[in-house]
């Protein structure tokens, strides 16, 4: 069997990503195509309790160490427990955030430096990446806006981080999407959902092989 796609979602807070993976996984599956869809941190028994490390407000501020170790903790569990398990079994996987979080918040953001976090990537986690990230852009202030206005939830520690830190994060995704375009499709996530998807749709086209509609 075909080992399935490994596609990421990847974009600063209240760019929209919950209802983008949504209408991929929809569309995907109109294909034809078993999708699991999953997230970060998360996405396992263990990630979930560190997830509540990483964001809860009762942590009160982290080392930018600590945050990226429990960061690269849950992901282990995630790719060797569910990502590969998924794939090699010809499913389309699709995470809502993953390595490029790690580059843009705890690297480009707090500090780390970026290379170093790539390199533990490569050591640790067999250098695996996804064949396709869609990274959403929204300037760092709407988004903001969106995400704590939205009535969605309460705001996490790291949404809570103020807006010098959100411009970071969105400045380390640019240069991360220069840096590999052919794996990056960017789309500006204002706007009518239906139309981003389609936009996400056509860039993803041509980065991974989806079955013909009329099938
Ligand atoms: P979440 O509630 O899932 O936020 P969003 O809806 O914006 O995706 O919280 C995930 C938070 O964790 C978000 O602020 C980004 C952060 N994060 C990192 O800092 N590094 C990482 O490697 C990952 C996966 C997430």
């Amino acid at each position: 069997m075909t080992p399935g796609s490994f596609i990421t979602f990847e974009g600063p807070e209240g760019s929209g990503k919950t209802t983008q993976i949504a209408l991929l996984r929809d569309f995907l599956a109109s294909r034809g195509l078993e999708v699991v869809t999953t997230r970060e941190p998360g996405g396992t028994a263990a990630g979930d309790r560190i997830r509540s490390v990483l964001l809860g407000n009762e942590m009160g501020s982290l080392e930018p160490e600590t945050e990226l170790f429990l960061m690269l903790a849950q992901r282990t569990e995630h790719l060797r427990k569910v990502i590969l398990p998924a794939m090699n079994q010809g499913k389309t996987v699709i995470c809502d955030r993953y390595f490029d979080s790690s580059m843009a918040y705890q690297g480009f953001a707090r500090g780390i430096d970026p290379q170093k976090i790539r390199e533990i990537h490569a050591q640790f986690l067999p250098g695996f990446l996804p064949q396709c990230t869609v990274l959403l852009q929204i300037a760092p202030d709407q988004g903001l806006e969106r995400a704590r206005h939205g009535g969605r939830k309460q705001h996490d520690r790291i949404e809570s981080e103020d807006l010098a830190f959100h411009r970071r994060v969105y400045d380390g995704y640019n240069t991360l999407a220069q840096q590999e375009p052919e794996r990056f499709v960017l789309v500006h996530a204002e706007g009518d959902p239906l139309q981003i998807s389609e936009r996400i749709i056509e860039g993803l086209t041509k980065r991974i092989s989806i079955p013909d509609g009329d099938k």
